[in-house]
């Protein structure tokens, strides 16, 4: 039996990508290899959005290539850096067998077997009304949380991104396929359920989507929640421009709705989300934080953060931090700007915010962060939690581990034949940054 490996970076979109490719290469006899040195295909799934990720392709490609010299072993790039700079990787690495972008994930198998007689290169992208969503499930994946995308690409141009470059314009599913997905998924004992797209709000919306009579996406999140065996529904990610009164009322009237919204701010300086061309204002966020949260009270929100975005002045950046004082999200995703080519924000890098003074605002924002996280943590403390449980703890023996609808995870003492997938109900007894411990009742 051949076998494969498939080393992993980047978002939910790439994780997905590389369950699909899993899940059709399995149809081959594929069996997933332990390692990249036992496997006979090594793939790897790239990520373009800050310079670091890019560069972790590189040391991948450094530790499996001089394994050809050994062993026969058919090695491929894939995702956003091999779209963004296919060529050149095809180029610059004779060796690799390989290099394809996301939209050429449905063709796997036939170009792993045209790969036995010549390289292969497809960036190409899909015409929108054709675009394939692949639906194949991956058969090793016994997790009990299942994603599954709605949508592809993005419409925005946000001044700092280069998904819209490496993922295309925006497409969306047809529902009834996201259904019928959605119900194998469940099927094979799924109870946890995220939607994914780059910038979920829109679906449905576009031009290109799916076709007439498709449902928005408010309409789609109440087909989906009336999927019998479903007991959480998540979806990421969100843009707040697009977050309507429809969606804000599903958290009113959908309670297998999780109590978690990933709402990506950004900034917290009008000034600055008008440069990053975001097309809402702090005012607007705010608004929309608390009409949220007047239709879920229990609402725990995070967020993405940009530091040192050009032109960010101090007075901009104290903004960001007084937003985070007001909404007091509880986690966040917080980055150094990351200069990427092709992308407007090029043009601003005269107003360019040194490394120095980035890196000192990204500490004061973690900081801070990290003291709000503790602060409402030690809210639950005495309080009982409904906790999904995940499986035994990777750091304590006799401790399992598990997740609360508001995305928080809790570890408890408990014997290990308690079953993946039940629900328990857990008393908190201890709080830290980002984990909850307690005993079961
Ligand atoms: N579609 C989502 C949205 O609109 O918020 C998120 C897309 S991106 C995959 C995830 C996060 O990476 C962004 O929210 C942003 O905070 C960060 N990011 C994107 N481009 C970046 C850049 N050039 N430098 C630093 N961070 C970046
Ligand atoms: Fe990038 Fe903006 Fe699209 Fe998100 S919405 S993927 S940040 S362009
Ligand atoms: Fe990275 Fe591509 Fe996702 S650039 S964040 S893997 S869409």
């Amino acid at each position: 039996m051949p076998s494969v490996y498939i080393k992993t970076f980047g978002c939910q979109m790439n994780d997905y990508d590389s369950g699909k490719m899993r899940a059709q290469l399995a149809a081959d006899g594929f069996t997933p290899a332990e390692s990249a040195g036992d496997a006979d295909l090594v793939i790897v799934n790239t990520c373009s959005i800050r310079e670091k990720p890019e560069q972790k392709l590189h040391s991948f490609l450094g530790t499996v290539l001089p394994q050809k010299k050994v062993r026969p072993v058919t090695v491929a790039i894939a995702g956003c850096v091999a779209q963004m700079a296919g060529k050149e990787l095809y180029r610059k690495y004779p060796k690799v067998d390989l290099v394809f972008g996301p939209d050429a994930v449905h063709r796997i198998r036939e170009m792993v077997e045209e790969s036995k007689v010549r390289r292969v290169l497809d960036v190409d992208f899909f015409g929108e009304d054709t675009y394939p969503f692949p639906t194949d499930v991956d058969p090793d994946d016994q997790s009990v949380a299942g994603f599954v995308t709605i949508q592809k690409g993005c419409d925005n141009k946000c001044t700092f991104c280069i998904v819209p470059t490496t993922r295309g314009v925006e497409v969306s599913r047809p529902a009834a396929d996201i259904l019928e997905e959605v119900r194998r998924l469940v099927d094979r004992g799924v109870t946890e359920l995220t939607l994914i797209g780059q910038n979920v709000n829109s679906y449905g919306l576009k031009a290109n989507a799916a076709g007439a009579g498709e449902p928005t996406f408010s309409e789609l999140l109440r087909r989906v929640h009336e999927v019998p065996g479903l007991d959480v529904l998540r979806y990421t990610t969100s843009h707040p421009r697009d977050m309507g009164d429809d969606v804000v009322a599903c958290y009113r009237d959908l309670p297998k709705l999780a109590d978690h919204l990933h709402l990506p701010v950004q900034s917290g300086s009008d000034r600055v989300l008008r440069r990053m061309k975001r097309f809402y204002t702090r005012e607007v966020y705010l608004g929309l934080v608390e009409r949220l949260r007047a239709a879920r009270p229990s609402l725990v929100l995070t967020t993405d953060v940009i530091v040192g975005f050009p032109g960010e002045s101090d007075e901009d950046f104290a903004e960001t931090l007084s937003l985070l004082e007001i909404v007091r999200f509880q986690g966040s995703f917080s980055f150094m700007f990351s200069p990427r080519p092709g992308t407007p924000a090029l043009r601003l890098m005269d107003d360019a915010v040194p490394d120095s003074v980035a890196n000192t605002r990204l500490q004061a924002f973690q900081r801070a962060q990290r003291r709000i996280q503790v602060e409402e943590h030690k809210k639950l403390v005495g309080d009982t939690v409904r906790v999904l449980v995940d499986g035994p703890s990777a750091h304590d023996e006799g401790v399992m581990c598990g997740r609360t609808s508001g995305f928080k995870t809790v570890n408890f003492p408990a014997s290990m034949d308690l079953t993946r997938g039940t629900w328990v109900d857990v008393r908190v007894g201890a709080a830290y940054a980002n984990t909850l411990r307690g005993e079961r009742v």
